[in-house]
């Protein structure tokens, strides 16, 4: 058929690690429990900011830098990252990508997380570090849905590329990587067990 497809949006999935990544994520999943007992100030954001759950988006938000075990994870991420900006083709030969932002997050039963983006970043995502059966996954939404005022309805039967939304679902030592500027949301947690993920910015300037 004549059709061109220009201006794609690309997302990154892969598992962090096949080796030894089962004990890095123990590490990891004590950590993110420990830190909510340990961060006073992001307890009391989250109660505005993340009500019913926990992040330390706005108080603990280098863990990279804080804590060795974060550290190890941002060295298995590089490679990843590395990877998904070849794949976007970004020149990157007089300034690197670099984590900028890393945190914690934790969704109880009934926690979401609204329609957002990342601001001042370039590449983002995230790593599950447990995912409870039942536990959503992470919905993006069209870039251009606001230009797609008078468009009809997608079929039912469309495939992944043409649809206005799609979700990836989240799974345990799992990661997806994305464009900073796409907007993305996690629908309720309908698990009766807590959904605990870390999430990053790379920048380049
Ligand atoms: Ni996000």
């Amino acid at each position: 058929m004549p059709v061109t497809t220009l201006f794609p949006t690309r997302l990154y999935t892969a598992a962090l690690a096949p080796r030894a990544g089962a004990t890095l994520n123990a590490r990891l999943k004590a950590e993110c429990l420990q830190l909510r007992e340990d961060d006073g100030a992001g307890r009391r954001w989250s109660m505005t900011g993340y009500p019913g759950g926990f992040t330390s988006y706005s108080s603990a938000n280098r863990m990279h830098e804080m804590s060795p075990t974060f550290a190890e994870l941002q060295k298995r991420l590089n490679r990843h990252v590395k990877a998904f900006a070849e794949a976007l083709e970004f020149d990157l030969s007089h300034r690197p990508l670099v984590m900028t932002d890393c945190w914690v997050n934790i969704m109880p039963y009934g926690v979401s997380h609204s329609l957002h983006l990342h601001p001042l970043a370039t590449l983002s995502g995230t790593y599950y570090v447990q995912v409870p059966k039942k536990s959503p996954g992470l919905k993006f939404e069209d870039p251009r849905l606001d230009k797609m005022m008078a468009a009809p309805p997608k079929l039912g039967t469309a495939q992944a590329a043409n649809k206005p939304w799609y979700t990836i679902q989240a799974q345990e030592g799992h990661l997806v990587l994305f464009e900073s500027w796409l907007r993305h949301e996690v629908t309720a947690n309908l698990a009766p067990a807590e959904r605990i993920s870390i999430s990053f910015n790379y920048n380049w300037f």
